[in-house]
């Protein structure tokens, strides 16, 4: 690995099941290959535990929250308590994922209580200085809306972003980031290699979110954070520019919005 070819994998959750078995060679696997930092995000109190106990590996951080699909888990009046006692651990880098997710959830009422989670998450970031990993499905309008009123003097990133050209300009203009993954290197990629084309170079995330959306060559398998350089890959074509200077770029923006500059935290 040459040195100036690191890479940030900034959103996975290796504590899923399918990594039981070997997380110690994933994460050699991703050493090798250059990805040096990981960061893995909880969807509810225990997943966000578990991210925390990863972290017991170097180059690991953790974000905790509580994810659209998992908000019975928010159901005690003190879990945005509970959610920032977890945020003190010295390794969590940010509130997520949290967000809305309609492509799930249809029911009306169940939306709005989302709605309502996620607000009192931005919250618990905006009480520690945390900066915030937000998962939008199919709920362009609504994450936006609530990012304008809600989300005043915070920072974060939109993970996995699946919104239109437009909406990444309302996102770059707040200052908050897109993150990329599988999706932009699929067939079917849509308008994501143009979105990553117009982003500015400060606005710029890569990510694989395994065990999920594996890139070629190796969709429809298990993912992993070494397969993030195969997002860079595709982020340094659509670009035209080298694959050092997709490391470079989108390696000091996930340190400077996670805050984990080199030598760690
Ligand atoms: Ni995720």
């Amino acid at each position: 690995m040459e040195i100036n070819k690191k890479f940030v994998d900034t959103h996975c959750h290796l504590d899923d099941e399918q990594f039981t078995e070997d997380l110690t060679e994933v994460i050699e696997r991703a050493n090798l290959a250059g990805v040096t930092r990981i960061i893995n995000f909880g969807a509810d109190f225990k997943t966000s535990n578990n991210a925390i106990n990863l972290t017991q590996n170097e180059g690991l951080f953790a974000g905790v929250g509580i994810h659209p699909e998992e908000i019975d888990d928010a159901a005690d009046e003190d879990f945005a308590d509970r959610l920032a006692e977890l945020a003190q651990n010295n390794k969590v880098v940010a509130i997520g994922e949290i967000g809305l997710d309609y492509y799930w959830e249809k029911d009306i009422q169940r939306r709005e209580l989302q709605q309502k989670i996620f607000i009192e998450q931005l919250d618990v970031a905006r009480q520690l200085n945390l900066p915030v990993c937000v998962h939008d499905r199919e709920a362009h309008g609504d994450t936006l809306k609530i990012l304008k009123a809600e989300a005043k003097g915070l920072r974060g990133v939109l993970h996995c972003f699946s919104g239109s050209l437009e909406m990444a300009k309302e996102v770059w203009k707040m200052g908050w980031l897109i993150g990329v993954d599988g999706p932009l290197t699929f067939k079917n990629a849509a308008k994501l290699p143009e979105i990553v084309k117009a982003a500015p170079s400060n606005m710029l995330l890569i990510e694989t979110d395994a065990p999920y959306m594996a890139p070629p060559p190796y969709r429809g398998k298990r993912n992993e954070p070494a397969y993030v350089v195969e997002i860079a890959k595709k982020v340094a074509e659509v670009r035209e520019v080298t694959l050092e200077e997709v490391a470079r770029i989108t390696t000091q923006n996930a340190e400077s919005l996670y805050n984990i500059g080199q030598g760690g935290r």
